[in-house]
């Protein structure tokens, strides 16, 4: 990373990650919201309101950074793309609707709207009409990748209502972890290569991009839980260890205590507040983040080490740039 970029706020790199694929990303804006149009009322209104929320887009700008340094301007890229932000959509609505959580990219969730029915038939909706749109890429292996992520997406929400409220290993996190997001981050980075026909030792690398910045997304959202604020997150914080989950902090804090007694204190009184906010604020600790972002940058380090093969251009700068928003955003 140039010396420039090293001086911007994380809203102003996402900016600059963002600024050579801007087109791109507005066609796929405009494909997401043009998808709620076709449908009867009822169905187009729930579809509006989650479609036209605004993401950071980040997964599609893996994609769409990957085809440019490639100079590639196949259509194909950006429908798997679109693709892949339906699923990380649908993704989201489940997760509000397990998680009872009421505010989503700063608004009401789909089942704080109209029911947790609703919410489950809508996220289906979504994650089939993304299977129907990678399907037009006519790209088996890309598809074959989306559906293996579809599984790996369900498998980390299940292990997590699985594990709540237990005893929880720090692999059990990890693993989690790449099921539920850093498999869609991969698999973005993957397709993306496989469509600009990048040879495969590269695409495998493009894949560990993928890999290791989405693990440092997850591992950065779950400090975010603990010392970020709802406003800037437009999302609720404090939620996680609530829903009896331990994430990558609270690890840091059983490493230093040599037990999980705080945390287990809280699991077994889920209705007492101040034991919760007890082991919140175990976790709140400024040596506590600062080695919970420790362990965030070993991933972004071997992201951007995955990138060494590719030539330099304004493309790589930008996938340079992400990894260091990925550690340093505030939402
Ligand atoms: C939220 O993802 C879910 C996680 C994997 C942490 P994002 O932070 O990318 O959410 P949007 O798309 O910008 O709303
Ligand atoms: C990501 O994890 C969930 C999905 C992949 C849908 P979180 O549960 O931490 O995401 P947020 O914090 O609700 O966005
Ligand atoms: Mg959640
Ligand atoms: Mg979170």
């Amino acid at each position: 990373m140039s010396t420039t970029t090293t001086q911007l706020s994380p809203a102003e790199m996402l900016e600059f990650v963002q600024e050579p694929i801007r087109p791109g990303l507005k066609r796929i804006t405009d494909n997401l919201e043009n998808a709620a149009k076709k449908e009867d009322a009822f169905l187009s209104k729930l579809l509006n309101h989650v479609l036209q929320s605004k993401g950071k887009r980040i997964r599609p700008s893996v994609a769409l950074l990957i085809a440019l340094s490639q100079d590639n301007k196949e259509d194909n890229v950006e429908q798997m793309a679109t693709a892949v932000e339906l699923l990380h959509i649908a993704t989201l609505v489940h997760d509000d609707t397990v998680d009872d959580s009421e505010i989503r990219r700063g608004q009401f969730t789909v089942h704080k709207l109209w029911g947790q029915n609703t919410a489950i038939l809508l996220g289906d909706f979504i994650f089939s009409s993304a299977a129907a749109l990678v399907s037009e890429t006519d790209n088996v292996p890309v598809m074959h990748r989306f559906s293996q992520t579809a599984i790996e997406l369900s498998r980390g929400a299940l292990n997590e209502t699985e594990e709540a409220f237990k005893h929880q290993t720090k692999e059990q996190y990890l693993n989690r972890i790449y099921n539920k997001t850093a498999s869609v981050f991969a698999t973005i980075a993957e397709s993306a290569a496989v469509l600009s026909d990048i040879p495969e030792e590269q695409v495998t690398s493009l894949r560990n991009y993928g890999y290791n910045l989405g693990m440092a997304f997850q591992i950065v959202d779950d400090i975010l839980d603990f010392d970020g604020n709802s406003e800037e997150l437009g999302k609720p914080v404090g939620a996680d260890l609530a829903n009896g989950l331990l994430t990558l902090p609270a690890f840091v804090v059983i490493d230093q205590d040599g037990n999980d007694d705080v945390f287990q204190a809280s699991f077994t009184n889920p209705h007492d507040d101040d034991v919760l906010q007890t082991a919140v604020n175990r976790v709140q600790q400024p040596e506590v983040i600062t080695e919970s972002y420790a362990i965030a940058h070993q991933y972004s380090k071997a992201a951007v080490a995955a990138l060494s093969y590719l030539e330099a251009s304004r493309a790589k700068e930008s996938l340079t740039v992400l990894v260091d928003y990925a550690t340093t955003r505030r939402n």
